[in-house]
């Protein structure tokens, strides 16, 4: 067997995973789930959700993937025997689905970037504002913003080039956060609604909590995985580059932190915004972050050049997590069709921007595939790959996460207890009330959709 890459630095795996956890799905996803969902309810049991499940379940991916130093398919058939191969066919679907709507939401951000660039930001009102959205997330501009995005994930794959996205990473990172702690510090001072904004988000009304906890579960469960990237093999793959003198959990420690950190704060900058603007928080959609934000860089003075390099940076984010996915689909085609690296990433590129398309023209489509994605079949891997690790190879798993570690006393026996019980009792409550869930809206919405 040839001898397989590894990272070039200590820091490059690091920066490549914060890289793929760090994206749409902090700056784009989080604020609307999370004002939908009752905000401070729903940041409560998200950050719950973060602690006690997304952090042993990145370790879970990232066992197998060091372990076994191959792809997700491979990495599961070596451990497991052939049955186990089928769950990356989940990962590959998943990948697909997610992918293709994460390339036209990029594609949003990409065009408010453009506009910033040559005309500057100027909608105030909610009407010129949401007028402003309308344009971008459909018809001609969406379909080729889409396009652009994914002819650039797919050039970078079919290039294979690693160590830009290690400068990307390390440039995108301090620079988002920069501006996101600017933005919040312009919110506390300059919105006199700031402080009815953080009560909303902040203060958790648990009857809230106990009366909404089937939708609530389900939502944090969903938006856990889909921000630090896991159920869909992309923390295996990058795990399988490992040398094995890292500390896992030091490592996944630091991802997670980060991740959740930024997630945090774009609430800090969201929700001022909407109270300001006088919007009912339950209320707001997938237009969220555009709408309150292209406020602020139109109000605040120097705001054309800060909204440039903001949304730019959103888009280098969106990039460095589309890689990740595109990368698995790759392998895959790679290793199970022997298909060459450039066949495989365009193959998989072109599938993946088909796809989307129905995303540009009507956004029941974005629902659509974010709510099968998201609340069943990132669910659904996360489940399997956690029962895999704890009742399939249990004792490889715990030998695995205690390699390259000093001493790690009772911590490696709780991570392994936690896996085989209640982690998975969690998960499959959440799948079942999320794909109930998600049946419901094929019932209701998507049905009365396509019936006119
Ligand atoms: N974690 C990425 C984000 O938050 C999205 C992603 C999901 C990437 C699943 C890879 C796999 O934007």
């Amino acid at each position: 067997m040839p001898s397989r890459e590894t990272w070039a630095t200590r820091m490059g795996f690091i920066l490549a995973a914060v890289g793929s956890a760090v994206g749409l799905g902090n700056i784009w996803r989080f604020p609307f789930q999370a004002g939908a969902e009752g905000g401070a309810a729903f940041l409560f049991v998200y950050l719950g959700f973060i602690a006690l499940i997304g952090f042993p379940a990145i370790l879970v991916e990232f066992v197998i993937g060091r372990r076994t130093k191959r792809n997700p398919v491979g990495a599961l058939k070596e451990l497991g025997g052939d049955r186990w191969k089928y769950v990356g066919g989940i990962f590959v679907v998943t990948g697909f689905v997610l992918l293709s709507y994460y390339s036209v939401v990029a594609g949003w951000f990409f065009q408010y970037f453009i506009t910033g660039l040559f005309e500057g930001y100027t909608a105030t009102t909610p009407e010129e504002l949401g007028a402003a959205f309308g344009a971008a997330s459909s018809g001609t501009s969406a379909l080729l913003a889409h396009a652009a995005f994914m002819i650039a994930v797919t050039g970078i794959i079919v290039a294979g080039i690693r160590s830009g996205i290690e400068i990307a990473v390390k440039v995108m990172v301090p620079g988002i956060l920069f501006i996101l702690l600017g933005l919040a510090a312009y919110g506390a001072f300059a919105i006199p609604e700031a402080s009815q904004a953080y009560a909303y988000y902040l203060q958790p009304d648990f009857s809230v909590i106990a009366e909404n906890w089937q939708t609530l579960l389900p939502a944090a469960a969903g938006q856990a995985f889909f921000t630090l990237s896991l159920g869909m093999g992309v923390m295996i793959t990058y795990a399988s580059y490992l040398g094995e003198d890292r500390n896992l959990a030091e490592d996944a420690a630091v991802i997670v932190s980060l991740d959740t950190f930024i997630a945090v704060l774009v609430g800090f900058v969201v929700f001022p915004f909407i109270f300001q603007a006088g919007a009912d928080p339950t209320e707001v959609g997938p237009d969220a972050i555009f709408v309150s934000l292209a406020q602020a860089f139109a109000t605040i003075p120097g705001g054309r050049l800060l909204g440039v390099v903001f949304f730019g940076m959103v888009v280098i984010a969106a990039l460095s997590s589309a890689i990740s996915i595109l990368e698995m689909l790759a392998s895959y085609l790679i290793d199970e069709f022997k298909w060459e690296r450039p066949k495989a990433a365009a193959a998989a590129g072109l599938a993946v921007f088909v796809l989307g398309i129905p995303v540009t023209i009507d956004l029941v489509f974005l629902d659509l595939f974010d709510g099968l994605a998201d609340s069943v079949l990132l669910v659904l891997g996360a489940l399997l790959v956690v029962l895999f690790v704890g009742w399939v190879i249990p004792e490889d798993g715990l030998d695995e996460l205690t390699t390259g570690v000093e001493n790690i006393g009772s911590l490696g026996s709780i991570w392994l207890w936690a896996v085989r019980i209640p982690i998975v009792i969690v998960l499959v409550i959440s799948l079942y009330l999320g794909a109930t869930g998600y049946l419901e809206f094929l019932a209701d919405d998507f049905l009365g959709w396509l019936n006119g």
